[in-house]
């Protein structure tokens, strides 16, 4: 089928590829020029395990191309997707400029019937406005309907959990759009879930939101273990037996971060007042995970550290292992105030360290300074004290001697339960985790 997706970022670009992949005709669209000629070099612009050679394969047999040029990339879809960003604003709502943007102009392009799909999380009822929106504004006498298709990979396995989802939520409100999606991702073989445009949409925000629940509720959970004594690893491995429960997202850890749980909670949260409805247990997974990103360097000054001109080794910048990207980063939340305190960081991260030296370009800054190093170990180098930030393979492969040989004072506070705290303690290391 000739497919156009708008926007390349993870989801766009990651379904434009899978969806090339299985042997449709993808036009990737985005308004940003040097993305668009990065990505024809063969390059991937986001960090995304098996994103580029699947890229280049399928720019080389010619399934996928990449344009600015959205007109002639919408003008003869048989669909098109929507994958553009939706952050939030100032108030925690959903800021749909984006969205908006794309429907002008797939409105003031399009010269055959087509489907749009709203891939990009919207709030509740968007879809319906989209459809409005674009049947008011056509410039020529096409059919256009929109369906909603929310998007469920995680950053860091996207490519995989796109050609294996678990399911394809598809929210239509007639037999053809519904048939049309089911053709889009016939080949995928995932089973595929169709409910109406509202459902759609709500699946993803209540899916999300659940998860970020989870994440919060573990993190309370491992604060209360470091003071009743109880390790927390313990607990969820007891707990996880429960099929109830699962095994999975039980693991404490610095707070959720990235371009989707910190805002999709809020959206929902806001849509709900909105209604006039507290949505009390997402406004505390929000609140838990306000306090968890900063909890290192909570739980450092209660140690009594001062941070004026110590050196301080950063272990991870990225908000998760896998991905380069910042958003909602907890070493985000924890640099400002190290630098602010008069610290000298060396910082490590095997792939997010340019888009980070973009907020805190190497040299001095604020009180103190930064300078980023290329291994783990360099940045361990007459370190007095180490903040593990994200759980890169590099990062856990490291042995207490790595921190006793090398730091002048082994200090560590890990933010992703890496080690055994009886190893570390057993080496000699001074060291801090979450619930253990
Ligand atoms: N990142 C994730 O893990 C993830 C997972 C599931 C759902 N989502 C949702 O998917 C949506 C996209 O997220 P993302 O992380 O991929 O965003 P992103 O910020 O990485 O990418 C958005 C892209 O859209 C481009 N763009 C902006 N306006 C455009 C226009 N008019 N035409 C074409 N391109 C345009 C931008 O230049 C950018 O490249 C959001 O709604 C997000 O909530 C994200």
């Amino acid at each position: 089928m000739k497919i156009a997706v708008a926007g390349t970022g993870y989801v766009g670009l990651v379904t434009g590829t899978c969806l090339a992949e299985v042997g449709h005709s993808v036009t990737c669209v985005d308004v940003d020029e040097k993305k668009i000629k990065i990505m024809e070099s063969g390059i991937s612009p986001i960090y995304e395990e098996g994103l580029q050679d699947l890229m280049q394969k399928n720019y080389a047999s010619g399934h996928i191309r990449y344009t600015t040029d959205y007109q002639s990339a919408y003008k003869n879809a048989e669909v098109i997707f929507i994958g553009v960003g939706t952050p939030e604003m100032p108030d925690g709502s959903c800021n749909l400029s984006y969205v908006k943007a794309v429907v002008e102009q797939i409105a003031a392009s399009i010269e055959r019937d087509c489907l749009v799909v709203v891939k990009s999380t919207v709030p509740i009822g968007t879809n319906e406005k989209i459809e409005k929106m674009l049947k008011d504004n056509l410039k020529h006498d096409v059919h256009v309907e929109v369906a909603s298709n929310p998007e469920f990979l995680a950053q860091g396995t996207a490519v995989r959990d796109t050609l294996n989802a678990s399911r394809i939520v598809i929210g239509t409100e007639s037999k053809k759009a519904e048939e049309t999606l089911k053709k889009v991702y016939a080949n995928f073989g995932v089973p595929i879930v169709s409910v109406n445009r509202r459902s759609a949409e709500m699946i993803k925000y209540a899916s999300n939101d659940f998860l970020a629940l989870k994440i919060s509720y573990m993190n309370d959970l491992a604060n209360l273990c470091e003071l009743v004594g109880a390790d927390v690893k313990d607990v969820a491995h007891g707990m996880s037996f429960d099929a109830r429960i699962g095994d999975r997202f039980l693991n404490p850890g610095i707070g959720y971060g990235g371009s989707c749980f910190p805002k999709d909670t809020k959206a929902l949260k806001s849509l709900a007042a909105d209604l006039g409805y507290d949505l009390k247990t997402v406004s505390a997974a929000i609140e838990v995970n306000a306090l968890q990103q900063k909890r290192l360097y909570t739980k450092a000054k209660a140690a009594g550290v001062d941070f004026k001109g110590l050196k301080v080794a950063v272990l991870g910048l990225a908000f998760k292992a896998g991905t380069d990207d910042l958003r909602e980063a907890s070493s985000l939340k924890h640099v400002p105030l190290f630098l602010e305190e008069g610290a000298n960081i060396v910082a490590f991260d095997p792939v997010a360290r340019k888009n980070f030296e973009r907020f805190y370009p190497e040299g001095d800054n604020l009180n103190g300074s930064i300078k980023y190093v290329d291994t783990a170990v360099e940045a361990l180098k007459d370190a007095d004290i180490c903040f593990i930030m994200t759980e890169w393979s590099e990062i856990k492969k490291l042995k207490a001697e790595d921190f006793t040989g090398n730091m002048k004072s082994a200090v560590v506070y890990d933010g992703r339960n890496l080690y055994e705290p009886e190893d570390m303690k057993n080496a000699g290391i001074e060291y801090y985790c979450i619930g253990r």
